[in-house]
């Protein structure tokens, strides 16, 4: 089944929205197989925002998602890459739906509330990062058989 990483960054973190988010993807089916609160260290997120190191938003944005903690989760459910990223909307904010989180609750790009794998490729290289082996649970959710067919 697939899998992809999602983090609640520090500003949704401060603004007491953890269990907001979290509320979406468990009501939308999705099974919670990992999840910790964790300051980021700056090696860990240049490593993960290693495709963004040329972007002028750069040492912002690693001085910005180190500055207070996150929480680090991974999900699974039948296409949740996609899935999560269209709960979580638009990069911007502004742009960003109403309905998704980002458009819910965010007004600018660098504070955006939280992140989502982008592909499959980038969800398996994310969850490789933030979590070490043996800190994702499988279980079996009851609700399963009132999911799937
Ligand atoms: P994410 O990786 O956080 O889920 O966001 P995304 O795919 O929608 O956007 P991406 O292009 O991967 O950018 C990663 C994060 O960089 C910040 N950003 N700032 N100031 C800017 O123009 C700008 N552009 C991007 C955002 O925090 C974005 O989520
Ligand atoms: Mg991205």
């Amino acid at each position: 089944m697939e899998r992809t990483f999602i983090a609640i960054k520090p500003d949704a973190v401060q603004r007491g929205l953890i269990g907001t988010i979290i509320q979406r993807f468990e009501a939308k089916g999705y099974k919670l197989v990992g999840m910790k609160f964790m300051n980021v260290s700056r090696e860990l997120a240049e490593q993960h925002y290693a495709s963004l190191s040329d972007k002028p938003f750069f040492p912002g944005l690693v001085d910005f998602i180190t500055s207070s903690p996150v929480v680090a989760m991974a999900w699974e459910g039948d296409g949740v890459v996609t899935g999560a990223r269209k709960i979580i909307g638009a990069t911007s904010p502004a742009a960003a739906d109403l309905g998704t989180i980002r458009g819910d609750f965010g007004v600018t790009v660098g504070r955006n509330l939280i992140h989502g794998s982008d592909a499959i490729e980038t969800a398996e290289r994310e969850l490789g990062l933030w979590f070490k082996e043996g800190e994702l649970t499988d279980w079996s959710p009851v609700a399963t058989a009132w999911l799937y067919e």
